[in-house]
């Protein structure tokens, strides 16, 4: 495969994949799809135009990445999310159809490959608030894979449960992108992820929203009593499974990606907290009287923890960094790129953020 198709590559996680492609692969042609607005809108992307850009560019490689992926706006505006997520994924899979089947060798050597998220599983039970191996810490290995709050995780086979507006348009992308193999032959593969943090996410979420916070000494809203669970994965670590999982993955498959790395949110918290304080050169933990306990998000998911077996024994895959390591870096990422956060969180975006989700 040569010419690749990757969309949203502007936004986080796209970012980090065409990144990795562009310095692995000099040899392929890697196109990058992204409307470059807030989170795009695949949507307004006719199928017409799409399948032009195919034709033209002989693709066949997608790694379909765009999404409106943030729980709280599709809380106020689902119309966007069925729109972007469940539209846009649609136009891009008729396109490929239309175009794929145009050529003699037709699907031979292709691939649609959807990236997707945990959260269609819906939500696991806290079984163990308090930790089944407290103090919990994580390892990099995949020898020890710990259940830390619960007694099951997500596997492949999980049935889809999907509570918010975010997450049900995103379980309706998943259905037709099986859909476009089971009827037409279509060559697919979906991978399901956790939680990704790291460099150049954007500040709407947890970890940079409250290191942003942190450094201006603003308060931190902890939705609920922060004993949400989250399971976490470097998003470098996110970017060399696509990859893993492009080249060798089996089509039709669907591959669980995520670190076996569950914590409570509060507890998560208290470590960017330390971290941020300790790489400003304050007092470790004077900024834990920024924590504000605020009104719990609408149908807030209690857990989520992820079996990534398969794809580690199938296709030799692991994640590489500690946490506690991960998220030294990605403090520091931040801290030293002042500047990229500063353009997203003032200005027009603020002014829009403010109109829409109000002055949090
Ligand atoms: O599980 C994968 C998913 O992880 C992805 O599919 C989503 O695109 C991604 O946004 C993320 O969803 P979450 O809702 O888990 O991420 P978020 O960073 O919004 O919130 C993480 C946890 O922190 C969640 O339990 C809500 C809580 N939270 C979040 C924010 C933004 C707070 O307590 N306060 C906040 O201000």
């Amino acid at each position: 495969m040569k010419n690749i198709v990757i969309t949203g590559g502007a936004g986080f996680i796209g970012s980090h994949v065409v990144r990795l492609f562009v310095n692995k692969y000099p040899e392929y042609k890697i196109i990058n799809l992204d409307k470059l607005t807030y989170a795009g809108n695949l949507a307004n992307l006719k199928d017409i135009e799409f399948y032009k850009l195919m034709q033209d560019e002989h693709v066949d490689g997608i790694i379909h990445l765009a999404a409106e992926s943030h729980v709280d706006r599709s809380i106020k505006d689902p119309f966007t999310f069925a729109k972007t997520n469940v539209m846009g994924t649609l136009s891009l899979l008729q396109a490929a159809k239309l175009y794929w089947e145009s050529l003699p060798e037709k699907y031979e050597g292709k691939r649609f490959y959807h990236i997707s998220t945990d959260e269609v599983y819906g939500a696991l039970k806290m079984n163990h608030p308090e930790g089944i191996t407290p103090p919990f810490t994580t390892t990099a290995s995949s020898s020890e894979h710990h259940l830390a709050y619960g007694d099951d995780f997500f596997y492949e086979t999980t049935k889809y449960t999907p509570h918010s507006p975010y997450s049900a348009s995103k379980a309706g992308s998943d259905h037709f992108v099986r859909a476009f193999h089971d009827t037409y032959g279509m060559p697919t593969i979906v991978t399901n992820c956790s939680n990704n943090y790291g460099p150049y996410q954007f500040p709407e979420k947890l970890i940079p929203l409250f290191i942003n916070n942190i450094r201006h000494k603003k308060p931190l809203p902890v939705y609920g009593k922060g004993e949400n669970v989250r399971d976490w994965l470097f998003v470098e670590d996110h970017a060399r499974a696509i990859d893993v999982i492009f080249h060798n993955g089996k089509v039709a498959e669907t591959y669980n990606i995520g670190g076996f790395n569950e914590w409570k949110n509060i507890d998560i918290i208290k470590v960017v907290i330390k971290t941020v304080d300790r790489l400003l050169g304050r007092a470790e933990g004077e900024d834990m009287n920024l924590i504000t306990y605020v009104t719990d998000r609408l149908g807030h998911d209690a857990r989520y923890a992820i079996d990534s077996t398969k794809l580690q024994k199938e296709l030799g895959w692991e994640p590489s960094l500690q946490f506690e390591e991960g998220i030294e870096k990605t403090v520091r990422w931040y801290l030293d790129n002042q500047e990229w956060l500063d353009n997203i969180t003032s200005g027009d975006y603020e002014k829009y953020y403010e109109k829409m989700y109000g002055n949090r």
